[in-house]
């Protein structure tokens, strides 16, 4: 490494070994955009506020818009003789414009800049993620307006409770990312703050607008401490906290897909070109996406723990261990896109075996919560109810039979309230119907919400 911004104290060479330790090019690159995008707000204020001349400024944007597009094109390589991006920009700065692109770097430090360049990245990738969470949710949407007739089983404990409907079921993981999109949302406000103007922690003696630069780079807002800019990553934790909810959210989906999709459940069935193949089985079809989607949680909650640690305890202001923010935030921002993307294509590809999920919907007592419903509707109070619904369910679990196939007279041995009109709250379909309340499984309730869900997504 020859190219540093800080030689002039040193009286010897660094060590090659220190270098490789110290630098972050290797990942830091990633945020060349941020960086040239923050340098150039930077320069046009510091021409508004003469401290350089417009014609100097004007340089320095020619050559930053350059230097831009040369990396963008490839025709920059972005080498490790540097020991991280702001570096690598300024010294090309300089070899294009010679002691001019030295000006740039006046009234600020490395470490606003790097703070500034991580705000701005978040703030692009919390955009792409909301949008992709966007896309699961209207395919969620679809496939629930499209199977409305489609009844299953819902679970607690992971046995039978009671029947839902399908698509209820789906609008459950809709509702969740909602919540997930709003929370990346509302995380913006702390995110879009402009920390430029802290230099390196105490402020700038010269006389910055940082206004205009916030302006400039579409920020809410400026810093109000500069030590507490120069040193602060919560913005980076709550984005991986939020992405580690949302990936929560995705793994469970993706086990409902996994356990659905096995041949215990047979409730859906993944297209071939979501589904790969055993070296050894030839006859193994086996969910590694949502298998996939799951495992990867892991690594983002990781990201989220890890950066806790780096930030705990470090005294004010900047120290090198933030340096240690930015691989987990690629990782899990990167993360988190393609899972998205994945599972958005995934369920695409479900096809839903009707027979089985109501055959499944049938068996196993759900409706008995709806016979104690109904002996309630009689005069019962509802632990009376539960208490002879639990013995009827005994008795037919002894002769093998569903509530609805069990006969009147057999019923009414339990109790003399039972009447005819009971076998309507046995059925499957009337179940579902009568769960009309708001927020509910029935049809009525489900369609409303559909309804909301698009209004809410503009589709
Ligand atoms: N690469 C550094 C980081 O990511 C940039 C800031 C360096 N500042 C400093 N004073 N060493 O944190």
């Amino acid at each position: 490494m020859t190219e540093k911004v800080w030689g002039g104290r040193f009286r010897e060479e660094t060590d090659s070994l220190v270098n490789r330790f110290n630098a972050s090019i290797g990942f830091d690159r990633r945020l060349y955009a941020q960086d040239i995008k923050g340098s150039m707000a930077h320069c046009k204020m510091l021409a508004r506020q003469g401290i350089i001349s417009d014609d100097e400024a004007s340089k320095i944007l020619a050559a930053l818009g350059e230097i831009n597009r040369e990396i963008e094109r490839g025709d920059l390589l972005i080498s490790d003789d540097y020991e991280d991006i702001h570096g690598l920009v300024e010294k090309t700065l300089v070899g294009k414009t010679g002691s001019l692109g030295e000006k740039l770097h006046t009234g600020r430090s490395r470490n606003d800049q790097v703070a500034l360049d991580v705000r701005l990245y978040v703030r692009d990738v919390i955009h792409h993620i909301t949008a992709l969470i966007r896309e699961t949710r209207i395919t969620l949407v679809k496939i629930a307006e499209d199977n409305l007739d489609l009844i299953m089983p819902g679970y607690t404990h992971l046995q039978r409770a009671q029947p839902v409907l399908l698509s209820h079921h789906l609008l459950a993981y809709n509702a969740m990312l909602k919540r997930d999109g709003e929370r990346f949302n509302d995380s913006l406000k702390r995110v879009n703050i402009l920390p430029l103007g802290s230099a390196a922690l105490a402020g700038s003696t010269f006389n910055l607008d940082r206004e205009m630069v916030a302006d400039e780079l579409g920020f809410d807002g400026i810093s109000e401490n500069s030590m507490d800019a120069v040193s602060d990553r919560d913005f980076v934790l709550e984005f991986l906290f939020n992405a580690s909810v949302l990936m929560m959210h995705l793994s469970r989906l993706s086990e409902e897909l996994i356990l659905w999709s096995s041949q215990e459940f047979s409730f859906i069935s993944i297209s071939d070109a979501f589904c790969t193949g055993s070296s050894i089985m030839p006859q193994k079809k086996n969910p590694d996406l949502p298998e996939l989607i799951r495992g990867k949680t892991g690594r983002v909650y990781g990201h989220l723990i890890s950066l806790l640690t780096v930030m705990k305890g470090l005294p004010l202001t900047y120290n090198k261990d933030m340096q240690e923010d930015k691989e987990g935030l690629f990782d899990s921002a990167d993360t988190v896109e393609i899972c998205l993307e994945v599972m958005t294509k995934l369920i695409g590809e479900i096809s839903f075996n009707r027979e089985r999920l109501r055959a499944a919907a049938e068996k196993g007592f759900l409706v008995a919560t709806d016979l104690a419903d109904y002996l309630v509707v009689k005069g019962m109070t509802f632990r009376e109810a539960h208490e002879i619904v639990g013995r009827i369910v005994l008795y037919a679990l002894d002769k093998g039979k569903e509530l609805n196939e069990i006969s009147l007279d057999e019923m009414r041995g339990f109790a003399r309230k039972i009447d005819q009109d009971v076998y309507e709250w046995l059925d499957t379909e009337m179940s579902v119907k009568r769960k009309k309340i708001p927020g509910g499984t029935g049809h009525d309730a489900v369609r409303k919400s559909i309804k909301k869900e698009k209004e809410d997504l503009r589709i």
